[in-house]
């Protein structure tokens, strides 16, 4: 059951402190990923629950493609890349958001979604918010349907789900 699943996996994300800076307590996914029983049942709930409603799965650079391309196998959908600035070849949107020093970009390319494609946003963790607020501008404006974000974990200290309630209905943002 979920209780079960929530369970398996948090036995298998490792807390490092002070990481990539102090003060900070990264969260590791590594484990997580090396246990091929707690990996699959991730990938097979994540793909359970978007089969026969999306058209695509979009993986966040770049922890997001690890979760979300096996998903989207699973899925029967495509897979698309959000990725940071620079790395696509060809035309791209590009959006920019605030980090705590500074900002970053992400772009997708122009021609990753038909008209009206339905799609599920995959990443491994949401903590401010700003990728995944900047991952949703650039599927609405290359033309496609945001039917679903999924994370991993929620750091619930930062606020993330409410600075998204403004761009995404209820019941689309879930985690574990
Ligand atoms: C981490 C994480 C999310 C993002 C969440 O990625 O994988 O994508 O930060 O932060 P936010 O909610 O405050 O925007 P990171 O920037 O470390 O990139 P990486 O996966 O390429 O290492």
């Amino acid at each position: 059951d979920s209780g079960e699943l929530r369970k398996l996996l948090e036995s298998r994300i490792r807390d490092v402190p002070d990481w990539p800076k102090p003060g900070v307590v990264f969260k590791d996914i590594s484990p997580l990923l090396a246990d091929p029983v707690a990996f699959a049942a991730l990938v097979d709930a994540l793909a359970e629950r978007c089969a026969g409603r999306v058209d695509k799965v979009v993986g966040i650079e770049a922890r997001g493609f690890i979760l979300a391309a096996p998903v989207a196998l699973r899925a029967r959908a495509g897979f698309v890349p959000v990725r940071k600035a620079g790395k696509l070849p060809c035309a791209t949107h590009a959006q920019s958001y605030e980090l705590e020093y500074g900002s970053a970009t992400l772009e997708v390319h122009q021609d990753a979604f038909g008209a009206g494609d339905r799609v599920l946003v995959i990443d491994d963790v949401l903590a401010t918010g700003g990728t995944v607020e900047a991952t949703i501008d650039l599927i609405r404006r290359a033309g496609a349907e945001v039917v679903g974000v999924e994370v991993l974990l929620e750091l619930g200290f930062l606020d993330g789900r409410a600075r998204l309630a403004p761009v995404l209905p209820d019941g689309v943002l879930e985690s574990f």
